[in-house]
């Protein structure tokens, strides 16, 4: 029997489907890993939803107050007993402008940087915080302009859970807590390619003092931990994986 010659539409059909379905598959593969947040840990915040994309503009900051620095200074002190109760949106920012606000046009921050490098970030991790919805936030201080801005990262409650990863009686009520983050490479960068991790940890322990004194005159406690398990933390708090975590701030109204 003769047989019929495959038509040329069949001859190149199954190639040419094949093809798409693979440029489908990569393509999915690179929108799923541009879309998902870069955590140092795969599983974590499973639990987490992702808060609204807008960020959020702070009441801004104040510049005067009635304490000296000196008196600030003499009544400085740990605090890590807490009293059950919101922080205002006002306190929180304050507290955020200390750390790393933006006070000069060529970017100057009230702490200082080494080569005016600023690799340090501030995120928040807020439970009871007067007009906030639960979650984690990053303080946005601005670049030469100040934004002082908080921009959402995800809506998740975790009081208990930092509390239950870390077994430090401070996170079990305090309202909000500060994780202090520096980008080793981006201070490398700074110094022709050679690392200066050393610059990054003095910076952030400058940012922590500004934050004591600010907590003082608003008569807020605070106390910064610096003894942890990392990848717990990174489990729980969605943070780049370029950064490492310095400081855990748990902060609020101290217990009298
Ligand atoms: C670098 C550094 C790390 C610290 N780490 C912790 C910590 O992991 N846990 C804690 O409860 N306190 C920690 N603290 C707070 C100290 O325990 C506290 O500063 C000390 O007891 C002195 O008390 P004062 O801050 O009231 O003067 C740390 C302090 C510094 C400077």
């Amino acid at each position: 029997m003769k047989k019929t010659a495959p038509s040329p539409l069949k001859h190149w059909l199954t190639p040419a489907l094949t093809a798409l379905v693979v440029f489908f598959i990569l393509l999915g593969t690179i929108v799923i890993k541009k879309t998902s947040p870069t955590t140092g840990s795969p599983e974590s915040t499973a639990s987490a939803t992702i808060l609204p994309a807008e960020n959020i503009s702070l009441p801004s900051p104040e510049f005067r107050s009635s304490n000296s620095v000196e008196a600030t200074l003499k009544n400085r002190r740990t605090r890590r007993d807490f009293q059950d109760k919101e922080l205002s949106l006002k306190q929180v920012s304050q507290m955020l402008w200390s750390a790393q606000g933006v006070t000069v046009d060529w970017g100057g921050r009230t702490a200082p940087s080494a080569k005016s490098t600023y690799p340090l970030s501030i995120f928040l991790v807020a439970s009871k915080v007067t007009g906030l919805e639960a979650g984690e936030y990053q303080y946005l201080p601005g670049d030469r302009t100040p934004v002082h801005q908080l921009k959402p990262i995800q809506s998740v409650e975790l009081q208990q859970a930092l509390y239950e990863a870390l077994n430090e009686s401070s996170f079990k009520k305090a309202p909000a807590v500060l994780v202090i983050t520096g980008n080793m490479g981006k201070m490398a960068e700074a110094y022709g390619g050679i690392g200066h991790d050393k610059e990054v940890y003095l910076e952030a322990g400058h940012v922590a003092q500004s934050l004591y004194l600010q907590a003082e005159s608003l008569r807020l406690g605070m106390v910064v931990i610096s003894s942890f398990d990392e990848l717990k933390i990174k489990d729980l708090v969605t943070i780049p994986s370029s950064d490492t975590i310095i400081y855990l701030i748990p902060f609020g109204i101290p217990k009298l």
